[in-house]
């Protein structure tokens, strides 16, 4: 067992085996394996970081060598090239990599290691080489007019659209200092991170499952986090419950061990029906398998400081609780507790995640114009394509799962920040564009015949992951059969990448605009970037159009009415508006 490599870790990094003895990440025929928990294989060209290993407790010494006996502190530091091994506080170690892309120098310092005790390393995204090298970025060569014709942006469109950016970031300077965008402070609310740390390393000791009763805004953010950062390794499992189906519901309140199951109700009004409901159903449940004293353990309450029933209950009943922010609604929530806390449980790194927003962030700040932003170009461009070339279609494609929760939180975000009848002045604009969620490569076998040769109302952008987390190599075999044989040797990421490559050339030739968002691999650093940019793009675009991003009035009408079918006070009129509709349906068109 060899302990402290972090991911981002360059060749060369030092670690220690439970024996006490320093190794190092080797090279070995050009590349370097790493192998941490038994199911996690990363490897990497020689040269290259070790990125985004989420778990690394063993790294075989191809490291290759197995690092128990004796002499296995020699053997590896005969291995090292150029560098000093068993460093002190402070020390700089330099390697000369002669790696494949030619003679580089690379420099690290290395912690003193007392003898017994873990080296401390410092966290990777406190590096600046490694920030760099975990940069998300924005290419928009597929949606120019250059690579896709009339249906793409020309030098005039950029033109017009940098002074309407130019302005837009002025006035969200203003409005963000006034506090008017409080999603955009939560990578430096350090108080909230600090509870939710505490608590989640509270739960964790205390439960193994944690189900999130919650809805829209109030569930996707957690998903996203959860799914996207957490691996099979993860013993601490958590569950986005956003069904309020009695079949799914039921089954997996039956499944789960109730005794070691932690229920986070999180609900920003403290009254959406769907999560109500929820809590009272599994509520009951607790009183009745572990009685009135021990239930209230069982449930975590994230709601608004003040307002709304939830926080009124915490009070009453004494359950644990975590707060959003005033000012924060729920599709821009993910980073407070509402997405901190669920992915906090899950083993997640959430100041790296938050690490990651400050950076995209600092990178808009930096920016030296509107049109340097990625955040305001992407918004810029999704609503150039939308109001200028009829791009009514945001087709948003995943080329890696681990994303896909994150297509989905931002559909919402774009759907419901954006699709408005009227503008802030109340004047008509009916804007909005529809968001699909794609998965690379399904989709290509699915709906990328609709994209390519139906209407041309669709813009595509591609999420892609240069370095996926697992390195999968497809065994040689049937080398006479060429369709099948040329697959041999090569790798599944590789694959997944080149059909992505493939299918944005393929859309291009057709005259179909694409963007693609790059993200070096998927950790909490990447993805902090990715939510946070998808946040202001988002803001962006509600600006260009002059909508209130924060509004949903389109959905409070459904769950007035919603309320009103299921009796509650002070919306009869609703229940009886309801009624009179059902008995003029014409039963002749019931067929
Ligand atoms: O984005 C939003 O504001 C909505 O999707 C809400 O999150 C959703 O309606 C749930 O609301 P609440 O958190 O008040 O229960």
């Amino acid at each position: 067992m060899i302990d402290g490599f972090e991911p981002g870790e360059h060749l060369g990094a030092l670690g220690r085996t439970q024996h006490g003895t320093s190794v190092a990440l080797q090279p070995r025929d050009g590349r370097v394996a790493v192998q941490a928990d038994d199911q996690h294989v990363a490897e990497r060209p020689r040269g290259a970081e070790v990125a985004h290993v989420p778990r690394m407790h063993q790294v075989e010494a191809a490291v290759g060598e197995d690092d128990a006996g004796a002499g296995g502190t020699a053997r590896r530091q005969g291995g090292l090239q150029g560098r000093n091994v068993g460093g002190h506080l402070g020390e700089r170690h330099v390697e000369e990599d002669s790696g494949l892309s030619g003679t580089r120098k690379r420099c690290s310092l290395t912690p003193r290691v007392r003898p017994g005790t873990r080296p401390r390393t410092m966290a990777n995204y406190r590096r600046r080489r490694w920030r760099d090298a975990m940069t998300v970025q924005l290419d928009l060569n597929g949606v120019l007019a250059a690579a896709v014709g009339a249906d793409g942006i020309g030098p005039q469109d950029l033109e017009d659209l940098a002074p309407r950016l130019q302005r837009i970031r002025a006035d969200l300077v203003t409005r963000r200092t006034a506090g008017e965008l409080g999603f955009a402070e939560l990578p430096s609310r350090r108080d909230d991170v600090k509870k939710v740390i505490e608590t989640a390393a509270a739960v964790r000791s205390e439960f193994d499952t944690l189900i999130v009763l919650g809805i829209g805004g109030s569930a996707l953010g957690a998903r996203a986090l959860t799914t996207g950062l957490t691996g099979a390794g993860e013993p601490f499992r958590v569950v986005v419950a956003d069904s309020i189906d009695p079949d799914a519901f039921a089954g997996l309140l039956s499944e789960v061990d109730v005794k070691r199951t932690l229920f986070n109700v999180i609900s920003k009004s403290g009254e959406t029906p769907e999560t109500m409901a929820q809590f009272l159903v599994v509520r009951d449940h607790l009183l009745r398998e572990l009685g009135a004293v021990d239930y209230r353990r069982h449930i975590v309450v994230t709601t608004d400081a003040t307002d709304g029933a939830m926080r009124q209950i915490v009070h009453d009943e004494g359950f644990r609780s975590l707060t959003i922010p005033a000012g924060v609604i729920g599709r821009f929530s993910v980073l407070s507790s509402v997405g901190l806390f669920p992915a906090a449980a899950a083993g997640v790194d959430v100041e790296e995640l938050l690490a990651g927003a400050a950076h995209m962030d600092a990178r808009s700040r930096a920016a030296e114009s509107a049109m340097a932003d990625p955040s305001l170009v992407l918004g810029g461009v999704l609503w150039l394509l939308g109001a200028r070339r009829r791009k009514s279609i945001v087709v948003t494609i995943s080329y890696t799962e681990r994303l896909v929760a994150t297509v989905d939180w931002f559909c919402q975000l774009w759907a419901e920040s954006l699709g408005k009848e009227l503008d802030r002045e109340g004047r008509p604009v009916e804007w909005g564009q529809t968001p699909i969620r794609a998965v690379g490569t399904a989709d290509q076998h699915s709906q990328l015949q609709l994209w390519i040769d139906g209407p041309r109302d669709k813009v595509v952008l591609f999420l892609r992951v240069e370095d996926h987390a697992t390195t999968a190599d497809i065994p040689a075999a049937y080398q006479d059969l060429e369709s099948v044989g040329y697959l041999g040797g090569r790798e599944l990421g590789e694959l997944l990448n080149a059909e992505q490559r493939a299918t944005e050339l393929a859309l291009g030739k057709r005259g179909r605009p694409s963007m693609t968002l790059g993200l070096p691999a998927v950790n909490a650093f990447t993805l902090g970037q990715l939510l946070y940019l998808f946040e202001w793009a988002t803001i962006a675009a509600a600006e260009l159009i002059g909508v209130d991003a924060f509004g949903q009035p389109g959905v409070e009408e459904g769950k007035r009415l919603a309320h009103g079918l299921m009796g509650r006070g002070g919306f009869e009129t609703r229940r009886e508006e309801v009624e009179e509709w059902l008995a003029r349906k014409n039963p002749q068109f019931i067929i």
